[in-house]
C-alpha cells in the first residue's frame, strides 16, 4: 500500500505519525512510504534517518496526499487540508468529530474513508490510543506546576521537593485516572506531599495501593476541596466524566480561600476544565494570574514534548498502521474490533454513533 507521512501545519504541532523504525518494518512488507519533506524533524528524526529505513521523501503535501492511498496523521486536518483529502482514501488519525461541524461536513464531502484515533476502544472501554497522551500529560503537569511555583514567574517561591530541615510543597491532585496518576507519582517522586482526591472507590484503592504513603488519598467532595485548598501550593485538574464536560470542583470564590502564588494545571481543560476561571492558554502564553492564584491551562500538553510524544504516541499507533497496510480498511476492521470502533466516516456516510449523536442533521 502507498502510505503518507505529511507534515502537522495546526498551530504548535510537532509531533509526527510513524517513526523511522515504523518507516522500516512497513518497507519489509512491501508497503511504499512517502514521507513530506522535514516531516519528523521537530520530533528528532532527519530526512535522510527516514530514508535509510525505506521512506520516499516529497517536497510538498499536496504531493504526499496525491500519491498516498492510507494517510497517517497526529491532528485533525485544518482547512487547508480539507482539498487535499480525495476520495475514498483512507485518514487514520485523531479527528474529534464531534467538536466540529466543519470538519465534519469537509470529510462528508471528500468521502474520505476516516478512522479516529480517540474512538478507537478496546473491550474493557478503555482508550488505547488517549492513554499516551494522557500519561504524557500528567508527567507534564507537576513538571510545569514545579516551575511556575518560582518567585521570578509569580508562583509561591516554594521549590517542591523542600531540602534537608525544610518541609516539601504540597499538591493536591482531583482525579486519580491516568492523568491524575502520572502527576501524582511525579510529584511524588519529588518527593512532595500529595493528596489525590477522586469519587470512584475503586481508583483510590488502587492509588492506596500501589503509591508511597506521602501520597494520601481522599474521596473528592466540596468539603474536602475546601479543606485542601488553603494549604495546597500546586492544584492539578485531571477529571474526566467520559462524554460530558467536566464538573467545576474549584469555583472562582474559593481562590480568596488560597495563599497567593499558588499554582493550578487544568489538565481537562479539553473538556472545559475543572476549575470556574480556566479559559485555554497556548505553549506561547501558558499562564495567567487572577486573584493571584497563577492558571495554566494549555489545551495540548503533550506538544510541548514532541520527542517524548511522537514515541509515546506511535508506540500504541503503529500495530493498527501495519494491520490496516496490511489487509485494507475493511478486513482490518473485521478482524480487530477495537480499530472497527474508530471507523467514523465510509464514503460520505457517518459511521459514528457519537458524531450521528452530536450532528443529525448531517446523518443520511
Ligand atoms: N491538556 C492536555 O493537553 C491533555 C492531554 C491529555 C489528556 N487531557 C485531559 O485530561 C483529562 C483527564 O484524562 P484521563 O485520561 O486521566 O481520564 P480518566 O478517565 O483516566 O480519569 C478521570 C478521573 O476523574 C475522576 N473523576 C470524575 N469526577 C470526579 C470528581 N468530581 N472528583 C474527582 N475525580 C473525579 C474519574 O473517577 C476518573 O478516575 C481529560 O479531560 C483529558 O481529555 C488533557
Amino acid at each position: 500500500m502507498k502510505i503518507g507521512i505529511p507534515t502537522e501545519i495546526k498551530n504548535n504541532e510537532s509531533r509526527v505519525s510513524i517513526t523511522p523504525a515504523g518507516v522500516f518494518e512497513l518497507s519489509k512488507q512491501n508497503h511504499e512510504i512517502f514521507l513530506q519533506f522535514n516531516a519528523g524533524l521537530a520530533s528528532g528524526f532527519s530526512n535522510q534517518a527516514y530514508q535509510e529505513a525505506g521512506a520516499v521523501i516529497l517536497d510538498h503535501i499536496e504531493d504526499v496526499y496525491e500519491t498516498a492511498e492510507l494517510i497517517v496523521k497526529v491532528k485533525e486536518p485544518i482547512e487547508a487540508e480539507y482539498n487535499l483529502i480525495k476520495e475514498n482514501q483512507l485518514v487514520f488519525t485523531y479527528f474529534h468529530f464531534a467538536s466540529s461541524q466543519q470538519l465534519t461536513q469537509a470529510m462528508l464531502k471528500a468521502k474520505a474513508i476516516c478512522i479516529a484515533y480517540e474512538t478507537v476502544q478496546d473491550e474493557d472501554s478503555s482508550l488505547p490510543l488517549l492513554t499516551p497522551m494522557s500519561e504524557v500529560a500528567g508527567r507534564m503537569a507537576t513538571q510545569q506546576g514545579a516551575k511556575y511555583l518560582e518567585k521570578p514567574i509569580k508562583g509561591k517561591g516554594i521549590l517542591l521537593g523542600g531540602v534537608p530541615g525544610v518541609s516539601p510543597g504540597k499538591v493536591l491532585v482531583l482525579g486519580a485516572g491516568v492523568v491524575g496518576i502520572q502527576a501524582a507519582k511525579m510529584a511524588a517522586g519529588l518527593g512532595a506531599h500529595v493528596t489525590i482526591l477522586d469519587i470512584s472507590m475503586k481508583r483510590l484503592r488502587y492509588v492506596n495501593d500501589i503509591m508511597p504513603s506521602h501520597v494520601v488519598t481522599e474521596f473528592s467532595n466540596e468539603y474536602n476541596i475546601r479543606k485542601h485548598i488553603k494549604t495546597a501550593d500546586l492544584i492539578i485538574g485531571a477529571v474526566l466524566i467520559a462524554g460530558a464536560k467536566a464538573p467545576k470542583l474549584i469555583t472562582a470564590d474559593m481562590l480568596k480561600e488560597m495563599t497567593p502564588g499558588t499554582v493550578m494545571v487544568d489538565v481537562a481543560v479539553d473538556q472545559g476544565g475543572c476549575f470556574e476561571t480556566t479559559k485555554p492558554t497556548t505553549h506561547e502564553n501558558p499562564t495567567y494570574i487572577i486573584d493571584n492564584v497563577v492558571h495554566y491551562c494549555v489545551t495540548n500538553m503533550p506538544g510541548a514534548v514532541p520527542y517524548t510524544s511522537t514515541l509515546a504516541l506511535t508506540n500504541v499507533t503503529f500495530p493498527y498502521v501495519m494491520q490496516l497496510a496490511n489487509l485494507g480498511w475493511q478486513k482490518a476492521c473485521d478482524l480487530n474490533k477495537s480499530l472497527a470502533k474508530g471507523l467514523s466516516m465510509v464514503n460520505g456516510k457517518v459511521i459514528c454513533p457519537e458524531v450521528k449523536k452530536a450532528f443529525p442533521e448531517l446523518v443520511n
